[in-house]
């Protein structure tokens, strides 16, 4: 597989090919997933929760994730990286390109912000300085004080409007990628039908163009709650390169995540 790009991504949503991204932190990992071909890794603020044992990822910095995206990025060959940027660091155009820069330089080739329409000038700011976002809608952690817990988005009529309505406007300031997590299956399958941009899902069904795992839940070896969205890959298989083969090739096939793994 040569050097994945958005140009890659774009291209399999064109050909309707799914595909399977995973959280990665480390090198080790990084390398193991790189090897057996998952096109994008995501330097995620999941890492408060999985490597710093924190409950939630308010606690996060941007010296923390510029530390573990340069562990990642030094060891893949294919894999493109995408840096979450933390809580705060992109609350205004001039701090998001400030902190942009530094993940940027620790070797991500795209930034990860959270957040509904107000994120517009951040994402013009950041494209305007060469530097590709992915906007994550639905359930964007850093609002669980907002929200008041982990909560399903979207399950509403004019919610899930507002959240489609968002997410087109994301896109038309320039963001080259979606996320969207914890939505029900026709959500997640109505914003990847109307987006020309690549949607990658968490707990939303097996509609999206990509779905996105924190490798910890693919593992079973998350600390503390597993989401319902999860599964575990390496109890069925034994092995971790099988486990990882296993979930690209459910997710390709469309079998992951199932209906019980999704909400309706
Ligand atoms: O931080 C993270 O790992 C994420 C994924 C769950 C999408 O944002």
């Amino acid at each position: 597989m040569a050097k994945v790009t958005l140009s890659t991504l774009r291209r399999l949503k064109e050909e309707h090919k799914k595909f399977g991204t995973i959280t990665a932190y480390d090198a080790a990992f990084a390398h193991l997933f790189d090897e057996c071909g998952v096109p994008a890794l995501l330097v995620g603020d999941s890492l408060g929760m999985v490597m710093q044992g924190r409950e939630s990822t308010i606690g996060v910095t941007v010296d923390d994730v510029v530390y573990h995206t340069g562990c990642v990025s030094r060891a893949v060959t294919e894999a493109m990286v995408i840096a979450d940027m933390p809580f705060m660091s992109y609350d205004t155009p001039e701090s998001a390109c400030r902190n942009a820069a530094r993940l940027m330089q620790a070797g991500a080739s795209v930034v990860k912000i959270e957040g509904g329409v107000w994120l517009v000038p951040v994402i013009e700011r950041l494209l305007q300085n060469g530097v590709p976002v992915c906007a994550h809608i639905g359930l964007t952690p850093q609002f669980v004080n907002i929200f008041g817990g982990y909560k399903i988005q979207g399950r509403e009529e004019a919610q899930a409007q507002k959240i489609v309505e968002t997410a087109l406007k994301l896109q038309n300031a320039g963001a080259s990628l979606l996320v969207v997590e914890c939505v029900p299956a026709p959500l997640g399958s109505e914003i990847a039908a109307r987006l020309d941009i690549p949607v990658i899902g968490i707990g939303a069904g097996n509609q999206t163009d990509g779905q996105i795992l924190v490798m910890h839940d693919a593992f079973g070896i998350t600390p503390g709650h597993t989401p319902k969205f999860a599964r575990n890959f390496l109890k069925e298989t034994g092995d971790l390169r099988k486990a990882v083969e296993l979930y690209l090739s459910e997710v390709e096939n469309g079998s992951f995540p199932n209906e019980n793994q999704s909400f309706f």
